[in-house]
């Protein structure tokens, strides 16, 4: 990856330790830019940027293989500084933001608008509103991660609980940074997901 990007995702990281914002840990940003770099999505949907860690790693990857970002967050400040980032990373122009609850924001899109890579990670307790609210724009071949599933587990008990039920997905809980737990559902007769090393089944 350029260095000039890395050393602003460094600098983005300790502003956001040092203001309590919510950023995935780097660990978890490298996890997400691999990934699109790996299944060539096409559209990616973020719910929750915040400022816009998350979407700098995911924009990076967006540009190497030919993908645009769709971010969504309903936070005026939060979305304010997300679109400065990305300018000052120069990654703006494979970003699409939309200031809007997501949920409203998702139905807002053109009809024709598949995902083909969904990185959920706004307000936890919505996380089963969220799912149900992309499901019918996930395209043949979607990846959807869930953040923050083992690090909150109270408050993404409803989507965990429904999590077993959902058919059609392979499903994998990844430790990333051991604490906050990435859920990974992808279609299933997309790569062999159970060759995964850390499995914690649903
Ligand atoms: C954990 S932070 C996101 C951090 C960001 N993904 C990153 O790693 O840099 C959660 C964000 O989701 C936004 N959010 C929460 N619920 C939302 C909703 N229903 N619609 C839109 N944005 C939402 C909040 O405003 C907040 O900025």
């Amino acid at each position: 990856m350029d260095q000039k990007i890395l050393h602003y995702l460094k600098e983005l990281k300790e502003y956001g330790i040092k203001n309590n914002i919510p950023n995935v840990t780097e660990a978890g940003g490298e996890f997400l830019n691999n990934l699109i770099k790996t299944k060539f999505p096409k559209n990616i949907l973020e719910i929750g940027c915040a400022n816009g860690y998350s979407t700098i790693w995911m924009a990076e990857a967006a540009k190497s293989v030919g993908a645009k970002v769709y971010a969504i967050d309903h936070s005026i400040p939060s979305m304010a500084e997300a679109k400065n980032n990305l300018m000052e990373s120069g990654l703006q122009d494979y970003v699409d933001f939309t200031f809007d609850d997501a949920i409203k924001a998702v139905s807002k899109f053109p009809q024709d608008l598949m995902f083909d890579f969904v990185f959920v990670d706004g307000e936890k307790r919505k996380y089963l509103d969220f799912w149900n609210a992309i499901q019918s724009r996930l395209s043949a071949k979607a990846v959807v991660v869930f953040d923050d599933m083992i690090k909150f587990p109270e408050k993404t008990k409803s989507f965990s609980d429904a999590v077993e039920s959902i058919e059609g997905f392979d499903k994998v809980l990844l430790p990333i940074d051991s604490d906050d737990g990435i859920l990974l559902l992808t279609k299933s007769d997309q790569f062999p997901i159970s060759n995964f090393q850390f499995p914690m089944n649903f």
